[in-house]
């Protein structure tokens, strides 16, 4: 409380009324960002445990402020800000986790908090570990839902207690948490002393805090299996193995850690805390902490105050911007080569190239990612479309009950689906996590250097189709490792025989309909359920994009030929930046010389410019889409 005060004393008396208010929205009435993201903090909690700690507590010195946690522009680059609107940040309130809890409770219902018990450890560890110490055996949804710190969700003080203390062979939340008030930093601080007093805390300087393993107890995820009438088994299923993924990859030996893609540093460092005021800078891993989960960040953006979360829109907004980011520059490559091919066939190798630290996709079992293909003749007419997505349908063609890993695809209704698939103990497929017993399809692409010859592939196999592909993970030699799998299209088209292109794109789904149809079933039940079945039926559930390429390069121009092209670039040939010009620009594409997209943009940032820093000089293209609804290419070349 002592901590509330003080902060809300640097605020002034407008930041207290609103703060009782509640009801006003703080955005439209306080002057500055800066303001109104510290109205919104006011909203974390302050709860003070044994050895944790509300979020709230750490605003005051680590928070947004006119001199520290600053980029060199000047802008807002504070923890809080950033990780206030994650899904580690609101892992406790997420509407499908607390859904899905609710289900398994239902499936299994002689082990109700038993399981609650198993979830809270990671998606809501302070309070869980808090009332464990306080002699609690189960820690229950209502138990959680009374207790601020549990609401926290993954906080401050979860991850920067984590002592170093066997954590690569950790599993399922099993946290060896500091107990003598250390938070660990991967820096000597300049001074302990503020920290001492306000939050009597000492950040000390560990190495660990820099290394994967901090994140593996809760990226290291095993079930004990439940038969089908609701009682335990022998069995364990490895349900997410995010970090032995990593482990079974080339990322350990070039020391890219988990940190390294998901909390880029700021280039030039920060004063990391407002108060003293002489500190100098260092350097910041910032807390972007995003993965591939749009989907459920817009879920939150958008129902907000039901869901009673602190974060504002805007930080939403910049968190999910993040994600779709990720997902768009650092998730996946594609190539496409044509093969010869006899007259009337036309044959394409497509490989796709995973380039994240882990499987694509990995982590929990909905996600999954898969190829669209469309073939046209020369005046744009559809040929051939694999992978076509309707909002009422889902993935065109997709097998039940599930996709089979295909090697080739030879007709419309057979596509690539990259994704895992497990049964329960009858060997039928199943979405409740805690019935789990064997893997049925599992062909999310491996992370680069993969080995079936790894100590911990046992935890991260392929399934049976994926294992057997001769070039699933291997390179043209054979050897293991390529971090890809390469597949062909073989299409006949009805007495065809002309110029083709192709257009190959790579989407991601975070939550396909699918997945949560079983759960869906006990709606009646359960109001979380209900709830989560609301949201979910009013989201925009359109996949994400990831990796588009046409072939050929020049088949950017097929709309050309049909129509003049509307609008140009400006200038061009350009050097560092171009715009588009005369033409109103729905959403765009920079591709360079070879057809592959290097960006995506919004039309407004057509308009105003695209950077064109990061491309070789040449020939490169940008594809516009207009507000009609049309597609053109417009051609410019980089001096
Ligand atoms: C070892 C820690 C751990 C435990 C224990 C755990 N989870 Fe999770 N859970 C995670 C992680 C990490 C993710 C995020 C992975 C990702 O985004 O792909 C996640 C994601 C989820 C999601 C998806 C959320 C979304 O918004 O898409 C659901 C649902 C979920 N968990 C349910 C459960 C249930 C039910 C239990 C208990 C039976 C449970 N979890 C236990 C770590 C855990
Ligand atoms: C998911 C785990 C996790 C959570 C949650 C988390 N941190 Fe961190 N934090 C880290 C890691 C890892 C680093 C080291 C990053 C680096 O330096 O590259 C770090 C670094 C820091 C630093 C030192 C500057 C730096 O980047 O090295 C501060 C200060 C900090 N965190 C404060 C906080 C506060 C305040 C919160 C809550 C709002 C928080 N952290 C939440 C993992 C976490
Ligand atoms: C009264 C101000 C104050 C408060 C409140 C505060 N900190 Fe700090 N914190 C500091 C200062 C000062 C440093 C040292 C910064 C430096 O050396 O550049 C620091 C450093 C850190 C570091 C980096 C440690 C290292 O060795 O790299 C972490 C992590 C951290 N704080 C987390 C937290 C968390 C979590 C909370 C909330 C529970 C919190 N702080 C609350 C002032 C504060
Ligand atoms: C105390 C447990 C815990 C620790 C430690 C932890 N995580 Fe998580 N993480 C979770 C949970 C739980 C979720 C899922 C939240 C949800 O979806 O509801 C999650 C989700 C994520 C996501 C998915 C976000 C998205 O939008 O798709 C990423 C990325 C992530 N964590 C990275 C990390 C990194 C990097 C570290 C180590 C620096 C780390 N986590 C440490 C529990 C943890
Ligand atoms: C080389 C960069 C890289 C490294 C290293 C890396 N990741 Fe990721 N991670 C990504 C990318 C890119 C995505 C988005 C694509 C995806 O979902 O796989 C992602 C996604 C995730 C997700 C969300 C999956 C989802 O459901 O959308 C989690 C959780 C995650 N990473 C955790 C980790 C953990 C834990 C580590 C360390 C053991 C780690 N990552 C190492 C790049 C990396």
């Amino acid at each position: 409380m002592k901590g509330k005060l003080a902060w809300l004393g640097t605020m002034g008396l407008v930041a207290g009324a609103l703060v009782l208010a509640g009801a006003v929205d703080p955005e439209d009435t306080v002057k500055t960002e800066q303001d109104s993201l510290l109205l919104r903090m006011a909203d974390l909690t302050f709860a003070a445990g044994e050895h944790h700690m509300g979020s709230g507590n750490c605003v005051l010195c680590h928070g947004p402020d006119p001199v520290a946690m600053q980029d060199a522009e000047g802008n807002d680059v504070s923890v809080v800000t950033h990780w206030q609107s994650t899904m580690m940040a609101n892992s406790a309130k997420d509407p499908f986790w607390r859904a899905k809890v609710a289900h398994e409770g239902l499936v299994n219902p002689d082990y109700v908090d038993e399981i609650a018990n198993v979830c809270t450890g990671c998606h809501a560890p302070a309070g869980h570990h808090e009332a464990h110490w306080a002699g609690d055996d189960l820690y229950s949804i209502a138990d959680l839902e009374a207790d601020e710190m549990g609401l926290d969700g993954v906080n401050c003080t979860s991850c920067h207690t984590i002592n170093d203390d066997s954590l690569r062979w950790r599993f399922n939340g099993d946290l060896p948490t500091n107990e003598d008030r250390v938070i660990w930093g991967p820096f000597t601080p300049q001074v302990t002393m503020p920290m001492q007093m306000n939050v009597d805390y000492t950040p000390t300087a560990s190495g660990h805090m820099l290394q994967s393993e901090v994140c593996a107890p809760c990226h290291s995820l095993y079930t004990h299996t439940f038969d089908l009438e609701g009682q335990p088994t022998d069995g364990v299923f490895f349900e997410q193995s995010t970090y032995l993924e990593w482990l079974n990859s080339s990322y350990p030996e070039d020391e890219v850690e988990c940190q390294t893609c998901h909390m880029p540093r700021l280039p030039g460092g920060t004063i990391l805390s407002d108060r003293p005021t002489w500190l100098g800078p260092n350097p910041l891993g910032q807390h972007h902490l995003v993965g591939g989960n749009a989907f459920m960040l817009k879920v939150l953006r958008d129902n907000a105050v039901a869901l009673d979360l602190s974060a504002s829109t805007v930080q939403f907004d910049s968190t999910i911007a993040r994600t779709e980011r990720m997902l768009q520059h650092h998730s996946a490559n594609l190539l496409v080569t044509p093969l010869d091919a006899p007259t009337g066939e036309y044959a394409f190798e497509v490989e796709v190239e995973n380039l994240a630290g882990h499987k694509f996709p990995t982590g929990y079992p909905s996600r999954l990612t898969f190829l669209e293909f469309i073939l046209r003749d020369s005046t744009g007419t559809e040929l051939f479309h694999s992978g076509d997505w309707t909002e009422a349908e889902g993935i065109v063609g997709r097998d039940l009950p599930f996709e089979p890993h295909w090697n080739e695809i030879l007709t419309d209704d057979q596509v690539q689906v990259y994704e895992m698939v497990f049964a329960d103990v009858s060997g039928t497929p199943s979405t409740v996590l805690d019935r789990a017993a064997s893997v049925l399809k599992d062909n999310r692409i491996a992370p680069a250097g993969f080995s079936t010859e790894h100590m911990s592939y046992d935890t991260a196999a392929f399934g049976p189709a994926a294992a057997l592909d001769a070039d699933f993970n291997r390179f043209a030699d054979g050897t293991e490792g390529s971090g890809s799998d390469r597949l062909t299209y073989r299409i006949t088209p009805d007495g065809y025989t002309g110029a083709v292109t192709a257009e190959v794109t790579l989407h991601y789904l975070a939550l396909p309909a699918r997945w949560v149809e079983e759960m869906f079933g006990y709606a009646a039940d359960a109001e979380a359920i209900a709830d989560f079945q609301a949201m979910f039926n009013a989201a925009d559930r359109t996949p994400v994009e990831v990796v588009k390429v046409w072939w050929p390069a020049s088949a950017v121009g097929v709309s050309e030929v049909i129509a003049p092209t509307p609008g140009r670039l400006v200038p061009n040939p350009a050097s560092d930046r171009v715009r588009v010009d005369g033409v109103d620009v729905a959403r765009a594409w920079l591709l360079d010389s070879t057809g592959r997209i290097v960006r995506q943009f919004a039309g407004t940032q057509a308009a105003l410019g695209i950077d064109l820093t990061d491309l070789a000089p040449g020939v490169f293209f940008v594809r516009i889409e207009t507000r009609d609804g049309r597609e053109h290419v417009l051609r410019g070349v980089k001096g």
